[in-house]
């Protein structure tokens, strides 16, 4: 297992995984725009099965491991607030959990936003449900709860605004 910085080439895995994992989907140049605009923020665990990729639409076919995970990431651009991280979408295909990898694609996204941007602490929604992620979040990552967000998702649900500071990275 590989984890290393996300490139364009792994944006349609990226998207796939999430597709499977989540019901929070966004469009391609969502994608895009995270990795154009914060290349070193996003990240994705791979194995070692090599898979062919074709880009039809400009020719174009690469190798490359198969997605297992992925952090998308991107800073926040608030000018009244210290500069921040967040995180937009984290997860791993099922038959490739509790192995660890969530832990360290977090661990990887935040040493890059210290490094690279001086991000103070790092921000992300989850479901109240979220029982697994909950637990990553706040028991292993120790992000803290600092609101909650009524039927922030499109079926009604809740959301737990969480924030991790980054001041042991710095
Ligand atoms: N139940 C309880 N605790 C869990 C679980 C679980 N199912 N999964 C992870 N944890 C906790 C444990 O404390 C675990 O440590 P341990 O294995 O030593 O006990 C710790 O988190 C670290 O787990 P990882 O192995 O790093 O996590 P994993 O790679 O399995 O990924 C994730 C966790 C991303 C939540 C995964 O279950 C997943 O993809 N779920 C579906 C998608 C999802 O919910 N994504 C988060 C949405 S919020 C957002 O995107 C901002």
């Amino acid at each position: 297992m590989n984890i290393r910085c996300a490139r364009v080439d792994d944006l349609m895995s990226m998207q796939n995984a999430n597709l499977m994992c989540l019901p929070e989907n966004y469009q391609m140049k969502y994608y895009f725009y995270h990795a154009l605009s914060w290349p070193q923020l996003s990240y994705i665990a791979e194995d070692h099965k090599v898979v062919l990729t074709i880009l039809f639409c400009y020719n174009l076919f690469f190798f490359q491991g198969n997605v297992v995970g992925y952090v998308l990431a991107k800073m926040e651009e608030d000018p009244g607030e210290e500069p921040h991280g967040h995180i937009t979408s984290l997860a791993v295909k099922r038959s490739y959990r509790r192995l660890g990898l969530a832990n360290k694609m977090m661990d990887q996204t935040a040493r890059a936003m210290v490094e690279t941007y001086n991000a103070k602490f790092v921000s992300l929604h989850v479901r109240v449900s979220n029982r697994a992620a909950l637990n990553l979040y706040k028991n292993t990552l120790k992000f803290e709860i600092v609101d909650t967000e009524p039927k922030y998702y499109a079926d009604g649900e809740d959301a737990y605004a969480m924030r991790r500071d980054l001041a042991k990275w710095a």
